[in-house]
């Protein structure tokens, strides 16, 4: 799929205040700093469709992006934003959970794990809980520019040894970079796939 064009719509702060529309959407999600606005713009070709930061925490809403005027790409708040207080976290957290929970348009949601460090907890505990729901997710690693190819592979071999601790299957995932721009065509083939199937499915 090419992008060919990308609008910034809404940003809301509560599920129901989103795009009433029925487009199809796809979320992203991750710990603040992953690497999400700026994988957002790398998808779309633009340089600040989502706002990309060095200072964490700056997504604060459910930002929506129509995409060749046919489906949603939607960038969540970062979960996890250590410099805010608790209460604001609790509230960003819920507020994340009650759109993932309610949204009837979300079909899959791509959750980013930044492949430089190791497995962390906050991470594995949102995998976990997207599971219980029986949320369908892909994980994007990210920053794979970052690594030198031995380091990288050796990072992914853990991440994925983790993963089997408590899935069998382990859950899908695509290793990606926004600036070497590695994995961003496996990223639009599967929503472009999905699109496909559930335009099928709904006529
Ligand atoms: P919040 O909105 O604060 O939750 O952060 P975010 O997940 O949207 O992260 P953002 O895209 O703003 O990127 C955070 C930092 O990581 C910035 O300094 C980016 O330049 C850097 N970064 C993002 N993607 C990559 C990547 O693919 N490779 C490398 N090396 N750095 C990246
Ligand atoms: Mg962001």
């Amino acid at each position: 799929m090419v992008i060919q064009s990308a609008e910034f719509i809404s940003s809301s702060t509560h599920p129901a205040s989103c795009p009433g529309s029925r487009f199809f959407e796809y979320a992203f999600i991750g710990r603040s700093n992953v690497g999400k606005s700026r994988l957002i713009n790398a998808l779309c070709h633009r340089k600040n469709l989502a706002i990309t930061s060095s200072t964490p925490g700056k997504t604060r809403f459910i930002n929506h992006f129509l995409i060749n005027k046919s489906w949603y790409l939607v960038d969540l708040p970062g979960y996890g934003y250590a410099r805010t207080s608790k209460h604001n976290r609790k509230i960003l957290s819920e507020r994340i959970k009650q759109y993932l929970v309610q949204r009837r348009q979300l079909i899959l949601t791509f959750v980013l794990i930044d492949i430089r460090i190791i497995p962390q907890v906050i991470d594995i505990t949102f995998l976990k809980w997207m599971h219980t729901k029986n949320l369908p997710f892909i994980i994007v690693f990210t920053k794979a520019d970052a690594l030198k190819s031995k380091k990288l592979n050796s990072q992914i071999g853990n991440y994925q040894n983790t993963l089997a601790e408590i899935w069998e299957p382990i859950p899908q995932s695509i290793v990606s970079s926004s600036i070497s721009k590695v994995g961003l065509d496996d990223i639009l083939d599967v929503i472009s796939n999905l699109n496909h199937q559930f335009k099928c499915v709904n006529g």
